[in-house]
């Protein structure tokens, strides 16, 4: 197998400078440039990354720990992550938690032992023990779609990272404002009722989708029952029992929202199980569009969230924390797009472009980081 050394005989320069035009660390000119990465081709000399990264202590390599990857939300988020990794010169390991707690931890343990530079990480609804872990080692992380507590917020939650140090950023999309919107959209269209169905308790997630849903009643002036609140806990079978459950209210809900798009599915199953058909007998909002949405029929009406650039802008988190190790915790929110179809019970608008019936917003809005809060913690 060629050395670095072959490579630099047969161009006729350095080591050093082979190292220089592999690495990108010096400005080389284009003469040597080219005879070494000639000299590269015809050896067919591959670098030894390990030996690399005992030099530089650095693996080039970032670790991805999100649950529910068959899910396309997910799985589009680590489309956006894996591209940027890879146009950023860092490959992926990819760990799937299953949302459970010891396992994330386990999971973040093995990553970090892999020596990855750092890690992005969707977290469990209770990610005490995974933080604990990630701050002790002050491993850059960037949580993703969940956020978690500042650390000392003393809730469980909380990251023991060195005093004063920030070890992590996070990016979501925005929940309570796109959640509101849905809610609104049928008050106006004169739904007194709404139901909604809920994600898995102790996810920002699920805790922002309901503000949103509150907000949104309260906006339109509707009085709030809490009947009509039910956990699906995110999964498609939770909101099929919780959409019959809403079904068998003596005065159940004209319309329904659904928190995201496995709940879509088993909202969507119960109520054909129970035979009532939307948006005739219910009218029906979803958070979550996906690329199928519009071939159900009625075409689901959608908050479309920007899975890819979320994904995409954690690398981009992750890498200027590894540049700048010190800098602020930032927490980022990027918009979502309503997706206006028919399941909400409006009319089919034959003239509207198909192009603009499953788009998303690519503008970012970024918020500073949380305030200091009474117990004086930033991120
Ligand atoms: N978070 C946000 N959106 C989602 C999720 C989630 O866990 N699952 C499906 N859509």
């Amino acid at each position: 197998m060629a050395t670095m050394a072959d490579v630099a005989r047969s161009a006729g320069v350095s080591v050093a400078t082979v190292s220089h035009v592999l690495n990108g660390t010096r400005p080389v000119s284009p003469g040597t440039r080219r005879a070494v990465l000639d000299a590269v081709d015809v050896l067919g000399y591959t670098p030894n990354t390990l030996a690399r990264s005992l030099v530089t202590a650095r693996t080039r390599s970032i670790g991805l720990a999100v649950s529910a990857i068959s899910n396309p939300y997910f799985t589009e988020i680590l489309q956006g992550v894996e591209a940027a990794a890879l146009e950023a010169g860092y490959g992926l390991l990819l760990a799937d938690p299953h949302d459970d707690p010891l396992q994330e931890r386990k999971v973040a343990q093995l990553l970090h032992e892999r020596r990855v530079d750092g890690m992005i990480v969707a977290p469990s609804a209770q990610p005490g023990e995974l933080t604990d872990y990630l701050g002790r080692h002050a491993v850059p992380t960037v949580f993703l779609d969940r956020l978690i507590d500042p650390p000392g917020s003393g809730d469980g939650t909380a990251a023991a990272a060195t005093p004063g140090a920030p070890f992590f950023d996070q990016v979501c999309a925005e929940s309570t404002g796109p959640m509101a919107r849905l809610v609104a959209h049928l008050a106006g269209l004169g739904h007194r009722r709404v139901g909604l169905i809920a994600g898995l308790a102790g996810l920002s997630t699920t805790r922002e989708r309901v503000t949103g849903y509150l907000d949104g009643l309260a906006a339109a002036g509707l009085a709030h029952d809490d009947r009509l609140l039910v956990s699906g806990n995110s999964e498609s079978a939770g909101a099929e029992r919780a959409t019959t459950a809403l079904l068998a209210l003596p005065d159940p809900p004209t319309a329904l929202v659904t928190a995201n798009n496995a709940m879509t599915l088993g909202a969507l199953r119960a109520l054909r199980r129970h035979g009532r058909s939307v948006p005739e007998d219910i009218a029906l909002c979803c958070f979550d569009d996906f690329p199928w949405a519009d071939l159900f029929s009625p075409r689901l009406t959608a908050i479309a969230q920007p899975s890819r650039e979320l994904g995409a802008r954690a690398v981009r988190l992750l890498l200027e924390r590894l540049a700048e190790p010190d800098r602020p915790s930032r927490t980022v929110r990027l918009p979502c797009a309503f997706v206006h179809r028919t399941s909400c019970g409006c009319p089919e608008e034959p003239e509207r472009p198909e192009a603009a019936a499953h788009s998303t917003s690519a503008a970012l809005s970024e918020i500073p980081p949380e305030p200091p809060s009474e117990k004086g913690t930033t991120s």
